[in-house]
């Protein structure tokens, strides 16, 4: 056996930990042998003694170093995954070159790179931490509890001064139709949006509801606060109304006084038809007036207005018989669609009545002669839809959004009478009652409105602006 040289055997081998472990283990039985051996060559006991003396030291070098090691690694890991350590690399001396060595390279390795990784990631959060803080708009971010993960600053501010992360959402906001639309996102990821007015607050903010992720569920609700726009078209609607409502007495005294002139020169053939001009002018300015006054009350929401019970069958009725003559002239024929036994629903009758009357004026002046249209009514899932479907000229694509906007009419109906509040009206008795309005349409191939109204007497409106 060959005598391994005693720094070798106390640095280990380098390279092996099993061959080091071997030799450190056989070193010292050797030592102790070869002592034996001498003592049976030359009959000296003391060689045994020396042996067994130098084993037991060498035995005991080792096993002393293994420990520091093992120290020295329990040392390492400790500092290494201490607590707030996290993103820091401890270094540690390797000098033995054997397999500790080599997992230790591969794990300073990696903690490097995951601590660049999570020094990284830190920065990032940070800054956007930063740039959510600077928001004016209040974000909160939702889980599948209803419980807020995180808000930012602005939400802090909005709500008591209080962060509101950690709080069920529903006590923060204190709207449950909010909550509702957060859980109906979290539910089917649809978005939501809603005004709401803030509790013990005079201020108004409009809230979007976004579902960001799916596993886990979280959606992200992002407040701003819209209270000077909003007092700002308070204004603008009480200008409208208020000039609308100065208008109508002198256009009323206008046709009054034209209707004299006639009186007065009853067989001039040029002034009847000049007065009859002047008639027809002031009933459509009256008509847009009237108009106008009503778009600004119903802006108002549910407070303008008149709830009563009503037979949804009998509003279709009525407007039919009303506007049959005026089909019947265009050569256009207008039906009702079998429907099944309707309840009676709570709402503002004879607004809805005009809305209906307005699409089914609309449809008649945009169906040709010989087309056909189709008056229905509804009810499912605690609401109730009135639809009117022709099959006339249809809505240009790019018309389609902008129809429910106040004065609008297409290219091709500019020339025709009317002054474009027909489908605005319609829009705000729909929104009025807490309720929805629908369009479906093809260039050539007619157009489908619906309204859809809840049934209830529930007070679904917020006041609404558009
Ligand atoms: N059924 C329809 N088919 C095709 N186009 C339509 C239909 N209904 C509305 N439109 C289009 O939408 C525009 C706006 O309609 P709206 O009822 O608001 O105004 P109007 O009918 O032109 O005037 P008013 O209703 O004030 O007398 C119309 O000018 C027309 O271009
Ligand atoms: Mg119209």
């Amino acid at each position: 056996m060959t005598l391994m040289p005693v720094r070798a055997l106390c640095a280990g081998s380098r390279g092996s930990l099993v061959r080091s472990l071997i030799y450190q283990f056989f070193a010292p039985v050797a030592i102790v042998a070869i002592g034996g051996a001498l003592e049976a060559l030359t009959g000296y006991w003391a060689f045994t003694l020396l042996g067994f003396v130098a084993g037991v030291v060498l035995a005991a070098v080792f096993a002393q170093r293994a420990l520091a090691r093992l120290a020295q690694l329990q040392l390492i890991a400790s500092r290494q995954f201490a607590p707030g350590r996290a993103g820091q690399v401890v270094s540690w001396p390797r000098d033995n070159g054997d397999e500790i060595d080599e997992a230790l390279h591969h794990a300073e390795a990696f903690v490097s790179s995951a601590s660049a990784r999570w020094a990284e990631e830190s920065e990032r959060v940070r800054h956007l931490s930063n740039v959510l803080d600077r928001m004016r708009d209040a974000v909160i971010q939702v889980d599948a509890h209803g419980v807020v993960t995180y808000g930012n600053l602005a939400a802090a501010k909005i709500f008591g001064g209080r962060n509101p992360a950690g709080r069920s959402f529903i006590r923060v906001v204190r709207d449950h139709q909010l909550d509702d639309l957060v859980r109906h996102a979290l539910e089917t990821g649809e978005d939501g949006q809603r005004t709401i007015a803030l509790l013990g607050d005079s201020r108004v903010m409009n809230a979007i509801v976004v579902r960001i992720n799916q596993f886990p569920r979280e959606a992200l609700v992002v407040l701003r606060d819209i209270t000077e726009l909003h007092r700002l078209q308070d204004i603008r609607r009480e200008f409208v109304a208020s000039v609308s409502h100065e208008l109508q007495p002198p256009l009323g005294a206008i046709k009054v006084m034209a209707g004299t002139i006639l009186d007065l020169q009853p067989d001039n053939a040029e002034v009847r038809q000049v007065i009859a001009a002047i008639d027809e002018e002031i009933d459509s300015m009256t008509a847009m007036v009237d108009d106008l006054l009503d778009i600004s009350q119903l802006e108002k929401g549910s407070e303008s207005l008149r709830y009563e019970t009503v037979d949804p069958a009998e509003l279709v009725d009525v407007a039919i018989s009303r506007l049959r003559p005026r089909a019947g002239q265009a050569g256009i024929n207008l039906t009702v669609a079998p429907a099944d036994a309707l309840a009676p629903i709570r709402a503002d009758g004879k607004r809805l009545q005009h809305a209906l009357i307005n699409l089914v004026t609309n449809a008649i002046d945009h169906t040709p002669e010989g087309g056909r249209i189709e008056v229905g009514v509804t009810q499912a899932a605690a609401e109730t839809t009135f639809t009117v479907a022709d099959d006339g000229e249809g809505i240009a694509e790019a018309d389609i959004d902008r129809i429910w906007e106040r004065f609008f009419k297409s290219d091709r109906s500019r020339s025709e009478p009317g002054t474009g509040l027909g489908l605005a009206i319609v829009k705000h008795v729909a929104l009025a009652h807490g309720g929805k309005i629908a369009v479906e349409s093809k260039p050539g191939s007619g157009a489908t409105f619906r309204i859809s109204v809840p049934d209830g007497t529930r007070d679904a409106a917020p006041r609404v602006r558009q």
